[in-house]
């Protein structure tokens, strides 16, 4: 039986020296050393022996049992550290490497300088009306007859604003303007609201203008509003956008809905007032329309211009961010070329 077991020991030996992984010895322990494993079949038998060499045999067996407990558990442990340096090795992440670039999105340079215009406006008392006041595609009630502009106007030819399929009457917005009527349809005075958004004009696109673009309407309209009030408010408005240093003028013009009507205009940014192409040689580029509210167009949605009287305005967004920015083309704005838009 000694020499059963020593022989046994031998394979396993052997059998461990060959041990190529951990599953490898894992079945030789099975084999070997597990319930129904080779020394356990021999322990079987041990009853059969006499005393004297149930102890040496026995003592032997687990002699023996233990030696191979410790060589396949030290194998094992090298095999471990072996296959986890691998796995280390192979899965080894260079955190050194910088990470995955996912470049932030910014705010549109038309979208801030319309906030800063309506933040401005807001400070100086005016508030914003309600979208629904403010559709961009409308009637020509409201884009057109209701402010006083008449049938055979050109701004209503085909060529200057776009109709829609909807109805004959149902235009794209070509100005903010609508939204007074809106408003003034809605609301008793005192009235003092603005209204930014989108319109629309059947324009050959070049530097200067763009088939869509954005407008900032104003409205006031209460008892004793004059053209001081008027003046006082849109110079300080651009004094705090533009910064004091600006000259500005005021022009008179004509608007149908406003009687009298001025354009207002600031120095020429690009030649500082000498004259260049942006400005057309004269100096001054115009940043906004505006005027007292005709009477035709207060009687029209019914309040009464010998009790209230009013001013309105209406300025175009991108004019007033290229002046500001000194960006000279204002198709930039909407071609999406982040390294125009990564500058604001
Ligand atoms: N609607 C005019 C335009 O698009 C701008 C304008 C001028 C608006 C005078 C006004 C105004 O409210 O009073 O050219």
């Amino acid at each position: 039986m000694k020499a059963q077991l020593e022989n046994i020991y031998s394979l396993a030996t052997e059998d461990i020296a060959k041990a190529a992984s951990i599953s490898d010895l894992d079945e030789i322990r099975a084999k070997y050393l597990s319930r129904k494993g080779e020394f356990n079949e021999i322990k079987k038998n041990l009853k059969n022996l006499s005393d004297e060499d149930k102890r040496i045999i026995g003592s032997l067996a687990n002699e023996i049992t233990k030696k191979l407990e410790t060589s396949i558990q030290t194998k094992h442990d090298e095999f471990y550290k072996k296959e986890l340096n691998q796995k280390l090795e192979k899965e080894r992440i260079d955190v050194s490497l910088p990470g995955k670039f996912t470049p932030k999105g910014r705010i549109h340079p038309l979208t801030s300088t319309t906030n800063e215009i309506v933040s401005i406006l807001q400070s100086l008392g005016f508030s914003v009306v309600e979208s629904k006041d403010s559709p961009e595609v409308e009637t020509e009630y409201f884009n057109f007859d209701m402010l006083n502009i008449p049938k055979d106007h050109p701004a209503r030819d085909v060529q200057d604003t776009f109709f829609t399929s909807l109805a004959s009457n149902v235009v794209l917005r070509s100005q903010t303007s609508g939204a007074q009527i809106h408003v003034m349809e809605n609301q008793k005075p005192p009235i003092r609201v603005i209204s930014p958004g989108r319109v629309y004009r059947n324009e050959n696109i070049n530097a200067r203008k763009n088939n869509f673009f954005h407008q900032i309407e104003g409205l006031y309209v209460d008892k004793n509003i004059t053209f001081g009030d008027l003046k006082g408010v849109l110079n300080e408005f651009i004094r705090i956008y533009f910064g004091s240093s600006r000259p500005t003028r005021f022009r008179s013009s004509f608007f149908p809905f406003t009687e009298p009507s001025a354009e207002v205009d600031v120095q020429c940014i690009m030649c500082g007032g000498k004259g260049c192409k942006t400005c057309s040689g004269t100096g001054w580029l115009e940043v906004l329309g505006a005027g007292m509210v005709d009477p035709n167009v207060l009687r029209g949605v019914g309040i009464d211009p010998e009790v209230y009287s009013g001013f309105a305005f209406g300025m175009g967004v991108e004019r007033l961010a290229m002046l500001k920015y000194a960006i000279d083309d204002i198709r930039l704005f909407f071609n999406d070329d982040v390294r125009f838009l990564k500058q604001f």
